[in-house]
């Protein structure tokens, strides 16, 4: 099934310079980006997309992280793009991410990662609205 899913090249990719670095692991896998922009999350954006963290003690570091300077977020498309996205990430837990997974190469920490993609075709549909609307 063609699928879409929402991709989030956390701050500390930009930060690193690591944007074509990612992009060309999902381009060489076929997937398509249909939506791309580079931007500064506010503080509203970033708690609605973590919106099911709220109240767990890593909210407030994962909203501060996600703000602190500019990320890119995507839409890509793809057959079964938001297993084989998830796939291509890694674990959230970079220590524990497959070699060769996004965040086995460039993850930091479990706080960060990274990488975002959407885990269900719910997500997808919900965070694709609050990024691109
Ligand atoms: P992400 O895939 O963007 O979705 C939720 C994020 O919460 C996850 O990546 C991690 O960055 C973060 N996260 C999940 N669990 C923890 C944890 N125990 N401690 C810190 N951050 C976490």
């Amino acid at each position: 099934m063609i699928e879409k899913t929402l991709v989030l090249l956390k701050p500390d990719a930009v930060e690193r310079n690591l944007i074509g670095h990612i992009l060309v692991e999902y381009e060489r896998n076929g997937l398509r980006i249909l939506e791309m922009k580079l931007m500064k999350a506010s503080s509203t954006l970033a708690e609605q997309h973590y919106i099911e963290h709220k109240g767990k003690p890593f909210f407030d570091r994962l909203v501060a992280y996600l703000t602190r300077s500019p990320l890119v977020a995507l839409v890509l498309e793809g057959e079964n793009a938001i297993s084989r996205v998830r796939a291509l990430n890694g674990t959230t837990d970079p220590a524990d991410s497959q070699d060769n997974t996004i965040r086995a190469l460039y993850g930091k920490s479990m706080s960060e990662n990274t990488v975002h993609a959407s885990d269900s075709t719910e997500s997808s549909k919900r965070e694709r609205a609050i990024w691109f609307g």
